[in-house]
């Protein structure tokens, strides 16, 4: 699976901004005080310890054992808690929808052939109503990882008949390493709900 863990070993890891992404002060705005939030594909996990700081109950997944105990071993110099799950996502099966879930560049990182599966895994994990803040990553070039995610694709895999997109225009985040991200936060539709 792409020798995630391996990037990890030797360091290339320029995916990673050091802390935190900006984008997390526009999540909290939509977020309930103790909400359930998901993040896969969470690597070092900066935005997990963020909202774990914050009261917010995080369910972290990723696949590359290297990123979760960086994240544990941050965990633990803070004192704070998170759900870590080492392993593929496709093999997670939540007991209880969550509330939310945080995608900043997992779905860039999964074959263009798994993103149908991964969309259908994010919607039957969130609850009627719940948060999808996705981070699209903008790399404008063919090939991957990171694959490039263009809107028109994004509107088709995250489509109207299950998913609430809003008017306005997405928020640009912009990386360290010159790609950008467009931020939208979408809602799961309850199903047959229009
Ligand atoms: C581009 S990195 C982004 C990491 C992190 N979200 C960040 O912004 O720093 C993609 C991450 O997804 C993880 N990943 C890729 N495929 C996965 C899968 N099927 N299940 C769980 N994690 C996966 C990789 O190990 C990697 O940490």
């Amino acid at each position: 699976m792409n020798d995630w863990e391996g990037r990890y070993q030797r360091g290339e890891t320029g995916w990673d901004r050091g802390g935190a992404s900006a984008a997390l002060t526009h999540l909290l705005k939509y977020l309930e005080p103790g909400a359930h939030i998901v993040i896969p594909g969470c690597g070092r996990g900066h935005e997990v310890v963020e909202l774990a700081r914050q009261g917010y109950r995080v369910t972290a997944i990723d696949v590359a054992p290297s990123a979760i105990a960086h994240l544990q071993q941050q965990l633990e110099q803070a004192d704070l808690h998170a759900e870590l799950i080492t392993g593929d996502l496709f093999d997670v099966r939540p007991d209880q929808p969550f509330d939310a879930v945080y995608e900043q560049t997992c779905l860039c990182a999964i074959a263009p052939s798994q993103r149908d599966a991964y969309a259908s895994w994010l919607h039957q994990g969130l609850s009627d109503g719940g948060l999808l803040f996705a981070l699209f990553m903008q790399t404008g070039c063919a090939g991957g990882p990171p694959y490039h995610c263009d809107l028109l694709s994004m509107r088709q895999l995250f489509d109207q008949s299950r998913w609430h997109w809003p008017d306005h225009e997405p928020l640009l985040v912009p990386h360290k390493n010159g790609r950008f991200e467009l931020a939208y936060a979408l809602r799961k539709k309850a199903d047959g709900n229009e």
